[in-house]
């Protein structure tokens, strides 16, 4: 089916409305669930019908690797190919929510990896469709996949790696996230800037920044010895390191970049975009950074979280967040005079294909849309037309995905 086909949408870019903000984003996560091209593309499609203009895509995480980088070949021969993660330490879960994971996971989930060919087939459909794709590397945490094939970039303490460890090393309780600083590490940032500016022609690149555990710089009794020769006085400003050679390499390559708010918190980089996202916390190193920001804050933009009035049973995160929460949340923050956007997000570590993907996604999304273009939002009013533009979607079968085998 065609998103183009669908009748006149009842929320969002409705006729007359102009947008309340210029960047209306929407983050999918590939690297815990590498959702197939025609997931990607129907998401982009259905975005677009709802007047967003940004698609934030998470192509790297500690559960796998999503585009090939040349210079770094078992990024795409192997962590692209890691079993799904456990995520035990996850609590603030719907009931079962584990459980049914690892139950349906040999039937719905995939990995895997985006072709260049594949990359330049979404980038062009997002662009068709008026959405900018922001791709995000994080660095330099959240980094276990590429760590666990090229263990010297990680914790020089677990070198060498047990021979075929690579599976308990994923799941090893003292994580090994983050990136050494190293030489190593440098070359390895460079390339990897270097490629995701050859493969999306938007302006931003998103690197990350996020919880980034210093505890295990600090662990390494050679810490002092590698920040000496850095130059840098404290430990978590280790991460500034990183986050330098990211940005420079970019620039040179005319990108812009993107953080999420724990790197605003104690990197200075007025050029940077802060995606602040950790509810009040965010806002606080946001009030203290003189960035601009996009707001994204998890307690009603996070459709991770499940919808508590949901008809299917969903697999997610508690709280949950209904229509009426979205509607009706203040977001004060989002009239700040810094803030260029609102962003929605929802992560995959228990949304395991598109079917999946679809049930978190709407209708809140339309409930996100109707904040971002409606200046006189009436909650009982939106509620209704959001219950209709959601039964046509599903009428018209927008919301189904084939799965892989069927397509
Ligand atoms: C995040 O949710 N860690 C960005």
């Amino acid at each position: 089916m065609s998103v183009q086909n669908l009748p006149e949408a009842a929320v969002g870019p409705v006729r007359g409305r102009t947008a309340r903000a210029e960047w209306r984003g929407l983050l999918i996560d590939s690297a815990r669930t590498c959702y197939p091209v025609a997931v990607i593309k129907r998401v982009i499609g259905l975005a677009a019908r709802y007047g967003f203009n940004r698609l934030h895509w998470h192509l790297t995480d500690d559960q796998g690797w999503r585009f090939e980088v040349p210079e770094y070949p078992l990024l795409t021969t192997d962590a692209a190919f890691l079993p799904r993660g456990r995520f035990d330490d996850y609590d603030s879960l719907l009931g079962d929510t584990r459980e049914r994971a690892v139950t349906e996971q040999d039937e719905k989930w995939t990995n895997g990896f985006y072709s260049d060919a594949e990359i330049a087939e979404v980038v062009a459909h997002a662009e068709a469709h008026g959405i900018v794709i922001v791709p995000e590397v994080d660095v330099p945490g959240h980094m276990m996949a590429a760590i666990g094939v090229y263990p010297h970039l990680g914790r020089p303490a677990e070198l060498p790696l047990p021979e075929g460890s690579m599976r308990e090393h994923m799941w090893w309780p003292a994580r090994n996230d983050l990136l050494w600083p190293t030489d190593e590490a440098r070359d390895f940032i460079s390339a990897v800037m270097r490629r995701i500016a050859q493969l999306f022609p938007g302006q931003y690149v998103h690197i990350g920044g996020d919880e980034c555990a210093f505890q295990q710089w600090a662990s390494d009794p050679r810490i002092g010895e590698w920040m000496r020769l850095r130059g840098v006085p404290r430990v978590e400003r280790l991460q500034n390191w990183f986050m330098d050679i990211a940005a420079a390499v970019l620039r040179e390559n005319g990108k812009r970049v993107a953080v999420w708010d724990e790197a605003c918190e104690i990197w200075d980089d007025q050029e940077a975009l802060v995606v602040a996202w950790d509810e009040s916390r965010g806002m606080q190193r946001i009030s203290a950074a003189g960035q601009r920001f996009v707001f994204a804050d998890a307690r009603t933009l996070y459709l991770n979280r499940i919808d508590p009035d949901a008809e299917v049973p969903q697999k997610g995160m508690v709280p949950g967040i209904s229509i009426t929460d979205i509607l009706t949340a203040p977001w004060h923050e989002a009239q700040h005079p810094r803030c260029v956007g609102v962003q929605a997000a929802v992560w995959s570590e228990f949304v395991l294909d598109g079917d999946d993907l679809m049930s978190m996604l709407f209708p809140r999304l339309l409930a996100v849309a109707e904040r971002l273009w409606n200046p006189d939002l009436d909650p009982a009013d939106a509620a209704v037309r959001i219950a209709q533009e959601y039964a046509a979607l599903r009428s018209a079968g927008a919301l189904d995905v084939l799965a892989p085998q069927q397509r």
